[in-house]
């Protein structure tokens, strides 16, 4: 296995709280994670977003560039790193993904019309849902059968699209397609899938754009996983993906290895008009896009580095190393490790409790309890949504939990600490019942989500 490429110059501490505390903490924050403090959280894997380690380049670089409104150096350093790397000619920094989302659809959604995707991220859902557009998911079948091991279960299911295309081809506004695909367990799209799309899209001339959040990584699988991409570079793969787009949206929150930033990029110089003068009235000035100037130097930089393949093989290979601990001890994961998370098919790990109950919810609770661990649930209280009609909660085929492991932060004995909790909580499963949800808001309700813990 790939070791660090990195060394350590500085730490922060991390405390465990005695388990009683944690027990009246997690209770205090209605069995929702989200209302935690961090700081009462031991290891954190809630997310990979922002939360990643910056390099000395990337701090040094955001010191020595000036704070200006316009035109500081910063911008052009990103604007080239953009166009080596992406290879689009226009783009807009946005202080985050969904910044660079909103703007995108905002500008060209229309009332009703459909944007097709992959799978929608929570955040993209919403934003397109905001527009007055309609989502729709098309993953490949294999995406929801947790246990299949194959390489590239994030795929779009072609067919499936240009059926809908066909049938709706008015409609049809826009198609996209998340990199790495978060909502299906982190699972890479082929560079194969992702030529096959663009042609569907190029055939009906309907715009193509690139959820690009974990690019990187996408790439390193390609380039490990699929036939005639094992000699090429990180940076030729990334080059062919955006060359078959007509931009992307982007959080540099993930493989961007910064705290904060996005950016939209697109080759359509009157798109990119529009969406310029909504920036300056939503986020700010083009050259810093709701930004300080120092977040895009610290972007710039890091893109440079998480396209590293050094630093890829040692990060694909950490995510690696957590899942087959818990493979080995026959916890039900999701197959095979996703780029950024490991998953845990919350229903395979408690079958008695129903998923209403929020089997993977669940787990995140108890995960806590037992070892201050934060993980995520990517289920029925992130997607699942209320029938208008019945009142009803709609299930999504998916519930799982997920442990997102930031960016060269955790070392792999904090890993083989997650895994020891989990078996623990593995071998004592049948005694723990699930959870009841007391309050839901309507958009995104699993960040404000409370929940009771079902006794009897
Ligand atoms: N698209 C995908 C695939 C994402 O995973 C995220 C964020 C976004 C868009 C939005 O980016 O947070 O910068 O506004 N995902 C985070 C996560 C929050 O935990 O997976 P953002």
């Amino acid at each position: 296995m790939m070791p660090e490429p990195f060394r350590i110059k500085v730490v922060e501490e991390i405390k465990l709280l005695p388990k009683k505390e944690r027990e009246k903490k997690i209770k205090e924050a209605g069995y929702n994670l989200f209302n935690l403090k961090a700081e009462d959280v031991f290891i954190d894997l809630l997310t990979d977003s922002g939360t990643s380690a910056m390099s000395d380049v990337q701090l040094a670089k955001m010191i020595t560039t000036r704070q200006a409104y316009a035109g500081s150096e910063s911008f052009y350093f990103l604007e080239e790193t953009i166009k080596e790397i992406f290879g689009f000619k226009y783009f807009l920094p946005t202080h985050q993904g969904r910044a660079a989302e909103h703007l995108l659809f905002s500008t060209i959604l229309k009332k009703g019309q459909i944007v097709i995707n992959n799978s929608h991220f929570d955040t993209t859902r919403a934003n397109v849902k905001l527009a007055g557009g309609i989502p729709i998911d098309c993953p490949v079948k294999d995406a929801y059968d947790t246990e299949k091991d194959l390489p590239f279960k994030g795929n779009m299911d072609t067919e499936k699209l240009e059926s809908i295309v066909k049938k709706k081809r008015k409609k049809v506004a826009m198609i996209m397609m998340t990199i790495t695909n978060n909502s299906v367990g982190g699972q890479p799209v082929s560079l194969e899938n992702i030529r096959e799309t663009s042609k569907i899209a190029r055939k009906y001339k309907i715009p193509f754009f690139i959820d690009a959040c974990r690019f990187a990584e996408n790439a390193y699988f390609i380039k490990k996983r699929e036939k005639g991409n094992e000699k090429r570079s990180i940076i030729e793969i990334v080059k062919e993906i955006f060359s078959l787009a007509d931009g992307c949206t982007f959080s540099a929150k993930k493989d961007a290895l910064v705290n904060i930033g996005g950016f939209v990029a697109t080759n359509n110089k009157e798109l990119f008009e529009k969406m310029r003068e909504r920036l300056v009235v939503i986020e700010g000035f083009p050259t810093y896009g709701g930004l300080a100037c120092r977040e895009l130097s610290a972007m710039a930089q890091g893109l440079k580095e998480a396209t590293k393949e050094e630093y890829l093989e040692y990060r694909v290979s950490q995510v690696k190393y957590l899942w087959e601990k818990l493979f080995q001890a026959k916890i039900p994961t999701l197959n095979p490790p996703g780029g950024h998370a490991v998953f845990i098919d919350g229903k395979r790990f408690f079958p008695h409790i129903p998923q209403e109950n929020f089997p993977s919810q669940t787990l995140a609770v108890e995960l806590y309890i037992e070892g201050g661990i934060r993980g995520v649930e990517i289920g029925t209280s992130c997607f699942g949504e209320i029938d208008k009609k019945t009142g009803k909660l709609i299930l999504p085929k998916l519930d799982l939990l997920r442990l997102a492991i930031p960016r060269r932060v955790y070392t792999n004995s904090h890993l083989d600490y997650v895994a020891q909790i989990l078996i623990q909580i593995y071998q004592k499963r049948e005694k723990i019942k699930g959870l009841k949800r007391v309050y839901a808001p309507g958009l995104l309700s699993h960040f404000l989500a409370k929940f009771e813990r079902i006794t009897r």
